[in-house]
């Protein structure tokens, strides 16, 4: 056979579903494993979402739909948009996508040329530098502030003519922390000042428990040169339905709709009632989930502050981000193999010497967890 694809060869699997897999695997050969390394939200769907997407199977909405997206859904995105995040948008300029993810590798595919870099700030997310590789454009990294995990003008010495996007997200996984205002001030002001784009990823924008979500595109003129990433998966834990959307100016929406119309079509037609419900639905449940996962924090970062470890601010998200001694992918093989806890290394996310703890866990598995950690050390 000939050679596969050169630039997919480049390309690591995702660090996190290959440690939840392990994790799986030692489950299933009897091992009791606690898994804290997924990014998914451990409540189930609420139930009104789901009868409305029973409902629109059972009304026959089983067809194709426009490939951006059901007209009703992008209407209410575009809604949301506007009055929560103060981002001037029309329907046209919303493309409903199978999660935030495939927005994210869309959008890199509708902007991004051979000879074009694009900034990620870290610690960044897994799926951010393998987009940029498949669109075929260079990554290029850039550590935000460590401690606060703020930005700071030093970003600029990243910066040349090559430079097309910054991407960022906030809440942030891995850290937990959120961008303040100076910050998303300082990454707007480079962005005009050198002709940037943004690609804003604020997936976790619902859960957050201080200091507030700002979307950069809200900021002066920002909406006409950012892409604002968003979904349901967390917010409304609805991971497996493969739901998200993004924003942007009308020419990157074409652009982004072009790629979609070749690839997945559009998202599950039925899928995307559910996402309408979820939109003008009560959000009481949000609101709950919100809350459970704020108790989880508090004491899931009072006792891993009490057993020594600094913490990032863990401001959103549900993820706290610790600092080991050492190697942090030893580290978390060894809390895997000996305390059979699954935590995923700062590596993955371009930040050695960091580790990953998902709070998305119940409370009694948290306790234990921390127990088995801080017996192993
Ligand atoms: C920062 C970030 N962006 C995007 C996504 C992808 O979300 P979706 O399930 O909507 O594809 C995730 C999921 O883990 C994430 O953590």
């Amino acid at each position: 056979m000939k050679e596969l694809s050169e630039k997919i060869s480049k390309i690591p699997s995702s660090a996190t579903i290959e440690i939840t897999d392990k994790a799986r695997k030692m489950k299933a050969e009897g091992k009791d494993v606690i898994s804290l390394s997924i990014g998914e939200p451990d409540f189930d769907t609420p139930a009104h979402i789901t009868q409305a997407c029973i409902d629109a199977l059972k009304n026959g909405k089983t067809h194709y739909e426009a490939s951006q997206g059901l007209l009703e859904l992008r209407k209410a995105i575009s809604e949301k948009l506007s009055f929560e995040n103060r981002i001037p948008s029309d329907p046209s300029q919303i493309v409903v996508a199978c999660g935030a993810k495939d927005n994210i590798y869309e959008a890199m595919e509708a902007c991004l040329n051979p000879e074009d870099e694009v900034l990620i700030l870290d610690p960044s997310w897994v799926s951010y530098e393998p987009s940029v590789r498949i669109a075929g454009a260079r990554p290029v990294h850039h550590s935000l502030r460590a401690g606060d995990f703020q930005a700071d003008d030093t970003i600029l010495e990243k910066i040349n003519k090559k430079t097309k996007m910054i991407v960022f997200n906030t809440p942030s996984n891995p850290t937990g922390s959120v961008m303040n205002k100076a910050s998303l001030t300082l990454i707007k002001d480079i962005c005009e000042d050198n002709d940037i784009l943004a690609l804003s990823d604020e997936i976790y924008e619902k859960l957050i428990y201080e200091n507030e979500h700002i979307s950069i595109a809200s900021l002066g003129d920002m909406h006409e040169r950012t892409i604002t990433v968003n979904g349901f998966s967390k917010a409304y834990a609805m991971t497996g339905w493969r739901l998200g959307y993004a924003c942007a100016p009308l020419n990157i929406t074409k652009a982004m709709t072009r790629v979609q119309q070749h690839t997945i079509s559009h998202p599950a037609s039925f899928a995307m009632w559910g996402g309408l419900a979820a939109l003008k639905g009560p959000q009481a449940c949000v609101e709950d989930m919100r809350q459970e996962f704020d108790r989880r924090r508090k004491f899931l970062i009072s006792e891993l502050n009490r057993a020594g470890y600094e913490t990032a601010p863990a401001q959103g998200a549900f993820y706290a981000f610790l600092k080991v001694c050492g190697d942090d992918m030893k580290v978390c093989d060894e809390w895997l193999t000996k305390a059979l806890v699954a935590t995923t290394p700062g590596t993955a996310f371009c930040s050695p010497g960091w580790v990953r703890i998902s709070y998305a866990a119940g409370m009694d598995t948290l306790k234990e967890a921390v127990r088995r950690i801080s017996e192993t050390g």
